[in-house]
């Protein structure tokens, strides 16, 4: 039933040459039978060939590169219309049934002016032509769940909070759709919002992905089309377990990877992190979710019709504590003494903490992310579909990043140039990749002969 929902459509995704995007791009190609795929990509064919070259093994770079049901269309989504011309434009409008629009910055020391370009307004222009297209039977935006991260800070009495999915309104009483284009009006006259200053967010870009939600909403209200809105909010992304094969990652979208990285490069003997939890070591957590389980997630949702927000997330069995977190880093360290973490009840933002924590803030919270749809899901799908998916992710392994070691490298070695470090020196202090990662067919089923397209 879920794969098949795809069969005969025609899809526009974008954010195809990243982390999700590609595994999705990968997942959907193995699995159904889409008439047509358009992917948006900056540098068009030869742009997405050399960016799939780079971030995936060669069978499975060239099987996208000739697969024949995917066109790219060369854009860029900070550019007006996206670059596209006016007949491609029409064509999206005209065919596409599913919109899938994946791309975005990640960056998180962003300022909010900036993430209004490269995240706001992309997705509320991407959105209204979907909205307006005559196929359309249903637009995904994937956002984040610490779009929701500031209520970390609303009830100092509870450290686990849970967060449901729902839009959280960020003024009381004030229907949450109708606030946001005023204030997306605000964002692009002055910056700001009244909104966002009165709320202690860990990053501007986890409240752009807030106001973005429900901009959304709001438009899909508007044209009748709340129902065919699907939000998709995963925690931290991670390594697949097993699609498109397992260890599938990215050095620089795997933000644990370059904790890990931090840890392995510090000199120092302690880190400081930002709590309030009372034991932060056993308490506090990092919601992990390996990028197939994101993946599996949206596209079953997709197919099944589920609409307004959902958790990609480990959620509470597949969350790590921090003390766990913390081992796993110290265990890739060859400098021979462990970094101890030490706490301070400051706020996420305060200056004295070590600069891991001034970008990856949630360390020394917990966040309780509720995965009510997917289980809902999980429920009324046939057992033998079920198992064909990966809607949870496998908690039975200890948590580990020695799998990550070529990634753990290549970061530091990028730290090094950037800080002017001797580059022998972090080859040093990085330890070997254990093995050679597997090296995957171009989909489980397949045989190595058989193109994508012919399946
Ligand atoms: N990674 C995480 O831990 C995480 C966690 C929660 C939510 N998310 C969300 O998940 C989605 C996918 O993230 P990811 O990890 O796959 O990020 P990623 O690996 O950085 O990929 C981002 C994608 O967006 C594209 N893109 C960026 N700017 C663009 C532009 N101006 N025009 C066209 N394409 C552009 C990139 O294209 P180029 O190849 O041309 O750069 C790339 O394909 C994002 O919405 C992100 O906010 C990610």
């Amino acid at each position: 039933m879920v794969w098949e929902a795809y069969n005969g459509k025609t899809l526009f995704l974008t954010g195809t040459t990243g982390f999700v995007g590609s595994a999705l791009l990968l997942r959907l190609l193995s699995q159904s039978r889409p008439e047509r795929v358009f992917v948006l990509c900056r540098g068009g064919a030869k742009g997405a060939a050399s960016k799939w070259a780079k971030l995936l093994p060669e069978l499975q770079a060239t099987a996208l590169v000739q697969d024949p049901r995917i066109t790219v269309l060369d854009g860029d989504m900070t550019s007006i219309d996206f670059g596209l011309s006016d007949s491609d434009v029409q064509l999206l409008r005209e065919s596409v049934h599913f919109f899938i629009h994946a791309a975005s910055t990640i960056h998180l020391r962003m300022k909010l002016r900036e993430l209004s370009y490269s995240v706001i307004a992309p997705s509320v222009w991407l959105a209204r032509l979907a909205f307006s297209s005559r196929k359309l039977e249903r637009f995904v935006f994937i956002s984040t769940a610490y779009a929701n991260a500031h209520l970390w800070t609303q009830d100092a009495s509870c450290s686990d909070v849970q967060i449901k999915e729902q839009i959280y309104p960020l003024i009381k009483d004030e229907n949450p759709f109708f606030a946001a284009p005023n204030a997306w009006q605000d964002v692009q006259k002055n910056g700001s919002t009244a909104e966002f200053e009165a709320h202690n967010y860990p990053w501007a870009y986890a409240y752009a992905k807030h106001l973005t939600e429900r901009l959304l909403l709001f438009f899909a209200s508007q044209r009748g089309v709340l129902g065919k809105l699907l939000i998709v909010r995963p925690s931290v992304i991670g390594p697949a377990q097993q699609y498109p094969f397992p260890g599938f990652s990215t050095a620089t979208s795997t933000p644990t990877t370059a904790c890990a990285t931090a840890f392995v490069l510090h000199p120092g003997r302690s880190m400081l992190f930002a709590t309030r939890c009372t034991d932060p070591a056993r308490t506090s957590t990092i919601d992990e979710v390996p990028v197939d389980v994101v993946v599996d997630r949206t596209l079953a949702h997709l197919a099944a019709g589920t609409s307004g927000c959902v958790h990609a997330v480990a959620g509470a069995p597949g969350r790590v504590t921090i003390e766990d977190w913390a081992r796993a880093n110290n265990k890739e360290r060859r400098i021979p003494w462990h970094v101890k973490l030490k706490w301070t009840d400051a706020d996420w933002h305060a200056r004295q903490l070590c600069p891991l924590a001034r970008i990856f803030k949630i360390v020394g919270t917990s966040f309780d992310f509720r995965q009510d749809k997917t289980d809902a899901l999980a429920r009324q799908l046939p057992q033998h579909e079920l198992q064909a998916l990966k809607l949870y992710m496998d908690t039975s392994a200890d948590y580990s990043v020695a799998s990550r070691r070529r990634h753990i490298r290549e970061l530091g070695i990028e730290m090094a140039q950037r800080k002017k470090w001797p580059v022998f020196l972090v080859k040093l202090m990085c330890r070997k990749e254990a093995r050679l990662q597997q090296q995957p067919h171009v989909y489980p089923q397949d045989s190595a002969e058989t193109p994508l397209s012919e399946k």
